[in-house]
């Protein structure tokens, strides 16, 4: 009724709210202009049916936690702690977080049992029994590790950047350099990674340097899926979300045949996601729609 007085009519044209529960934001998506909480049910109710079995797989910083100014000092919520630890527990779900850490720091971050960790981007694995698995790297760029981090520390750590030690793999992180710095050292710390032999990956006000080794967090994903959850993962449900230019890999490798979510507020953004959502607590609400699915 009140649709069609004139007042109401122009309120819907002025502040657009007789669209608002038509508004979504699909990836990729640049007229998406509602960034309040999705509608899980309008992206997954067809996907994930009470009573599926899921494989969830999810990053942790920026995802499962707000980033902070030092990665120490990232904390998961209770709430999200209890909503995983359902899910994990659920005898319906298979989780893995999949993180930039090294294993042992996200385990130690989250905190769950039943969960199948994987470190440096998927160079390490953990799994509940114990059990490691380390993808090979050459001893000669093993052997240089060291050294690379002492090259970094005495040239490009200064005015607030540092390096993160990963044991398989190191962050240098600038988000609390002083601006004028950063092009320089960002720069000159991608020269002194690749010298030694490793990779040097931009992310996150941050350049990773990873072993030459062809790994990623997709083929980690593939990797943990395919040992641990299902040979046949592909005729399964997998559902993924991520915040970072690392998590693409996952997106591109379940495209098709999951549902993936970038937590971004960027709408501009290409991404492989099929879903963009706003923010950590945006996951969090994910974690609730899943696990009213599965407990
Ligand atoms: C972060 O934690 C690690 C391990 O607990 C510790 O060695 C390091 O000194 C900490 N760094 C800061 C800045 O607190
Ligand atoms: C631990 O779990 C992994 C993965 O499921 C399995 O491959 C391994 O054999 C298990 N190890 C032991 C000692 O049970
Ligand atoms: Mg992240």
């Amino acid at each position: 009724m009140a649709r069609s007085t004139p007042l109401a009519a122009l309120s819907c044209l002025i502040l657009l709210n007789c669209l608002k529960p038509l508004i979504s934001w699909p990836a990729n998506d640049k007229h998406a202009s509602d960034m309040s909480q999705p509608d899980f049910d309008q992206y997954l109710g067809d996907y994930l049916k009470p009573g599926d079995t899921v494989a969830l797989l999810l990053d942790y910083d920026g995802t499962l936690a707000e980033l902070t100014s030092h990665p120490n000092l990232t904390q998961m919520s209770d709430e999200m702690r209890e909503s995983l630890r359902n899910i994990a527990n659920s005898g319906k779900a298979f989780v893995s977080v999949i993180s930039g850490r090294d294993v042992d720091g996200v385990k130690e971050k989250i905190g769950i049992n039943n969960i199948i960790y994987s470190g440096n981007h998927g160079l390490e694995v953990l799994y509940p029994n114990g059990t490691r698995h380390n993808q090979g790297i050459p001893k000669d760029v093993a052997d240089n590790f060291d050294k690379m981090i002492d090259h970094l520390n005495r040239e490009v750590v200064h005015h607030g950047s540092w390096v993160e030690n990963k044991r398989v793999s190191i962050t240098f992180h600038f988000r609390e350099a002083e601006q004028k710095y950063v092009p320089e050292m960002a720069a000159r710390a991608k020269e002194i990674i690749e010298s030694y032999g490793y990779r040097a990956n931009p992310a996150h006000a941050s350049v990773e340097g990873k072993p030459p080794i062809q790994w990623n967090k997709g083929l980690a994903a593939e990797y943990i899926l395919g040992s641990s959850f299902d040979p046949n993962w592909r005729t399964r449900k997998v559902l993924f979300a991520g915040d970072d230019t690392t998590d693409e890999d996952v997106m591109k490798m379940i495209k098709g045949t999951g549902r993936s979510f970038r937590v971004t507020k960027d709408k501009d953004l290409v991404t492989n996601a099929d879903y963009k959502i706003p923010s950590v607590d945006a996951v969090y609400h994910l974690l609730k729609w899943i696990e009213s699915r599965v407990v």
